[in-house]
């Protein structure tokens, strides 16, 4: 019996935006698009605003003075000012653009990080940190002699801050993940930033998994960096951004170097443009720029209070549902209460590898990611070899659900588990 919710009846109506949601199967099974952590869904508007640049805006910025061209600025800095907006920076030029959070963070690395650690400092990050907050950390340490610390997490993933003063001690830079991409643990930022401030560091937020999926203010969370990719919040893939503050980034040396980064160039040396066009080297990523202000009026439209609203509805319902599958051995990770967490839900299903399971999962139309999720020492941490997982969004709902709980059944039956 499926709980009809008014959120889940307005995510019915989103979903038919999303083109995609009406296609079939190879074998003709509905599509239950349950990886948006991995990537979301474009809605028609967001691939309108492409084929609409492509067809008519086409032309570089920042270089022609013919109309075209000035039309192509206009719409790269306005999207840029919808970025702004979104997150609550205090200005655009705190608004880099990148190619995902990846970028965005390497650029912190190699432009904050190598110009202010020096042996005897530390960087402080969690044990919950996706690959993209974790390496680019151990390469800065490795070459600035500074100490990498985590801050540890209990086994439902939750941040353990009991110590977290004595760990903050000579650390200049704390990292952290604002909602973890494999647990779905909301950190507790009202707790970690103030107090990285007090004890003198600079604090970077991985907001791959916030920006899309609940309100973020960059000036209330005081936050000095923020990370985050455009493909997870309805954008296109190739465009991300970094937001900064603005007296730290006009600190900063340059990342990439080239042409529109700069103010003027003789043989042997050059001046840098002002932010944020100093952290963007070459033609930028004009057309999926401007897709992305698309993706943030979508959002927008919708309300960013409901998207979180509707998120965690949905997860505490498949929470619910899902352990209704305990007598066949499911396990679930993650904070039990929902409103610790984002919506994303990693499982596994008795000693079923979870790459079998999402296989199974497949012939049902059931889309989850299934492995280390980019989280290796997590994963080793926590004593699992893989785990499934399914994340949800706009446009997912109380049927998804059951999709994916008939589709778990039926792996159960295959691998004779009941
Ligand atoms: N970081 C993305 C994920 O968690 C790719 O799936």
């Amino acid at each position: 019996m499926i709980l009809e919710t008014a959120t889940g009846r307005r995510a019915a109506e989103v979903a038919r935006d999303f083109p995609i949601l009406a296609d079939r199967t190879s074998t003709g099974k509905r599509l239950t698009y349950l990886d948006s952590a991995a990537s979301s869904q474009k809605p028609q508007a967001v691939i309108d605003s492409l084929v609409h640049y492509y067809a008519h805006d086409n032309a570089n910025i920042h270089r022609g003075v013919y109309e075209l061209a000035e039309r192509a600025t206009a719409e790269f800095e306005g999207a840029r000012e919808k970025l702004a907006h979104f997150v609550n920076a205090a200005e655009p030029a705190e608004i880099i653009w990148t190619r995902n959070t990846t970028e965005a963070i390497n650029l912190v690395s190699f432009s904050w990080g190598l110009e202010n650690l020096r042996p005897g400092d530390a960087i402080l990050t969690s044990q919950l940190e996706h690959h993209s907050n974790l390496v680019p950390w151990q390469l800065l340490a490795a070459k600035t002699g500074a100490e990498l610390r985590f801050i540890e997490v209990d086994a439902q993933g939750r941040h353990l801050l009991d110590d977290l003063d004595a760990k903050l001690r000579g650390v200049k830079l704390v990292a952290i993940s604002h909602v973890s991409n494999t647990l779905g643990t909301i950190a507790p930022l009202a707790r970690i930033i103030p107090t990285a401030h007090a004890a003198g560091a600079v604090v970077l937020i991985d907001a791959a998994q916030s920006v899309p999926h609940m309100p973020v203010d960059v000036q209330a969370l005081d936050v000095d960096f923020l990370a985050a990719s455009g493909h997870k919040m309805c954008g296109p893939t190739g465009i991300g951004f970094l937001y900064g503050k603005r007296a730290l980034l006009e600190a900063m040396p340059p990342f990439l170097t080239g042409g529109d980064m700069i103010r003027s160039v003789e043989y042997t040396s050059a001046s840098f443009n002002e932010i944020p066009w100093k952290f963007e080297a070459g033609t930028s990523n004009i057309a999926d720029a401007i897709a992305l202000g698309a993706a943030v009026d979508y959002l927008k439209t919708l309300g960013m209070d409901w998207v979180r609203a509707h998120e965690r509805e949905l997860t505490a319902y498949a929470l619910e549902r899902l352990r209704t599958l305990e007598p066949l051995g499911i396990e679930l990770y993650g904070p039990p209460d929902p409103a610790e967490r984002g919506g994303v839900i990693s499982f596994n299903l008795g000693d079923v590898h979870a790459h079998d399971l999402a296989s199974i999962l497949n012939t049902e139309g059931v889309c989850v990611r299934a492995g280390h999720h980019c989280t290796m020492p997590l994963m080793t941490k926590m004593g699992w070899p893989a785990t499934a997982r399914a994340s949800f969004y706009v446009y997912n709902t109380e049927e998804d659900v059951e999709i994916l709980i008939e589709a778990l059944h039926k792996a159960a039956r295959i691998f004779k588990l009941a």
